[in-house]
């Protein structure tokens, strides 16, 4: 049966109400003495995204939904936007510039008793408002999927805080299908089309930067069955990958030369042998599970290894084209995710062997390309022909078209289901070394 139209806009509240518990059990992980910390040089302190989740549904929906007044419009500001800084400038604010817990609390509480006084009403009577400018269920999308993807930008942060300064949470143990070991080697995908994006006319949720739907040919190529693991990234580092100039573009190289950085950010040296440096604790490398690094340094691996990072096209056509010439919803098929298909959606706090979900390969056999951690691309993060900003956000990717970021695609263990879409994009810088991504590789012919 058909959902209709108020089952899904209930629904809709629902999801609001998950995503804020998610966010608050990320928060909830951090002793007390630590929320005013910054563990990533580049981005707020943690405090700051306790108000920033809630300013931020508060700023979109206050005056469009409800045209309701402000109480705190200098917290409406101050916690209104995060920061990507992409000139080497870092925050230099001290934890007394930031208001007291107490008083964050406060803010917070306060917007969320005001949404959702007003949203039920609204919800209930969505049809009216899902025609005006502003359709509640668009609005309603963007907040709670603005939160998920806090709710994994998040998790980067709070995994570079130390241990001691957060709560250990019990981890679940991968269940299903029995670790493989990962035995590569690259697929061929024969020359064909591929259609990326959402079209504007259809139902489906979409951030700006999904629209408009287009077809491209995409010539033939070979792609790796799995992601680059620890082990093949090892191997390229006992080269001398970090210390041979011929492998990196030179801005590459300049950063990691003034960074010092010798290794993933991931990875520690222990009693003479690398570690994976987990969220809440540090074990040996594990070797089939993927190396996860920033654009740069996945760039020097695909060079050193003959190869490339897959375009965007090339990474698309691979997960969801089919050998006679369809086109998938997921990798795997039309079923929708869930954890037997890959780690996503928040079961694990780390990854897994890059072959342990076989029965998630696409059409062509390529694996693990949804979750286990996000897949650069060589794109550089661009609008589709046709884009327009949302009015209501127009910065949302427009700030982004600077040729200073890359498309990533695929998920992390921390990415929610709901954004696992084919038509879903991901960017960052490619000297950011904190996300949960990874990388392939593709031979042109
Ligand atoms: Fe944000």
């Amino acid at each position: 049966m058909l959902a209709t139209q108020s089952d899904v806009q209930a629904s809709l509240f629902t999801r609001l109400l998950d995503a804020r518990r998610r966010t608050d059990e990320l928060f909830d992980l951090v002793r007390p003495d630590a929320l005013y910390d910054r563990p990533i040089a580049e981005r707020h302190r943690i405090v700051f995204y306790i108000g920033h989740l809630e300013a931020f549904d508060w700023n979109l929906l206050r005056e469009r939904l409800f045209r309701a007044n402000s109480f705190h419009p200098d917290f409406d500001h101050l916690f209104a936007f995060g920061i990507d800084p992409v000139d080497g400038g870092l925050p230099t604010d001290q934890p007394s510039d930031w208001p007291s817990l107490a008083k964050v609390r406060e803010y917070v509480q306060g917007v969320r008793d005001e949404l959702d006084d007003r949203l039920a009403p609204i919800l209930d009577n969505a049809r009216n408002d899902d025609s005006g400018e502003f359709p509640a269920s668009q609005l309603l999308n963007v907040a709670i999927e603005h939160r998920l993807m806090h709710a994994e930008t998040l998790a980067y942060m709070l995994h570079q805080l130390p241990f001691d300064r957060k709560r250990s949470v019990e981890t679940p143990v991968p269940t299903g299908t029995h670790p493989r070991t990962a035995v590569g080697g690259a697929i061929e995908i024969p020359g064909g089309s591929i259609t990326l994006g959402l079209p504007r006319n259809g139902h489906q949720f979409g951030w700006d930067n999904e629209f408009e739907e287009h077809t491209v040919t995409v010539p033939a190529f070979a792609i790796d069955r799995y992601k680059v693991t620890n082990r093949e990234y090892l191997e390229f580092m006992d080269a001398g990958g970090y210390r041979n100039r011929s492998f990196w573009s030179a801005e590459d190289w300049n950063w990691k030369e003034s960074a010092s950085i010798t290794h993933p950010v991931f990875w520690t040296r222990k009693d003479g042998a690398w570690h994976w440096r987990g969220m809440f604790t540090e074990i040996p490398l594990p070797p089939d599970w993927p190396v996860y690094v920033s654009h740069a340094e996945a760039s020097a691996f695909a060079r050193w290894a003959g190869k490339s990072p897959p375009t965007e096209a090339q990474w698309q056509r691979a997960a969801y084209a089919t050998p006679d010439g369809r086109q998938r919803d997921y990798p795997w098929g039309p079923e929708p995710p869930n954890s037997s298909r890959g780690n996503f959606d928040f079961f694990s706090w780390d990854p897994m062997p890059v072959a342990a979900h076989p029965n998630c390969a696409s059409a062509f056999g390529v694996e693990d390309m949804l979750g286990n951690g996000w897949e650069w691309t060589s794109t550089p993060f661009q609008p589709f022909p046709g884009f327009a900003p949302f009015s209501f956000y127009p910065g949302y990717s427009a700030n982004f078209f600077d040729g200073k970021h890359y498309v990533m695609k695929g998920g992390s263990p921390r990415t929610a289901a709901c954004m696992l879409r084919a038509s879903f994009r991901n960017w960052f810088q490619p000297r950011y070394q904190y996300v949960y991504s990874g990388f392939r590789c593709v031979q042109n012919h």
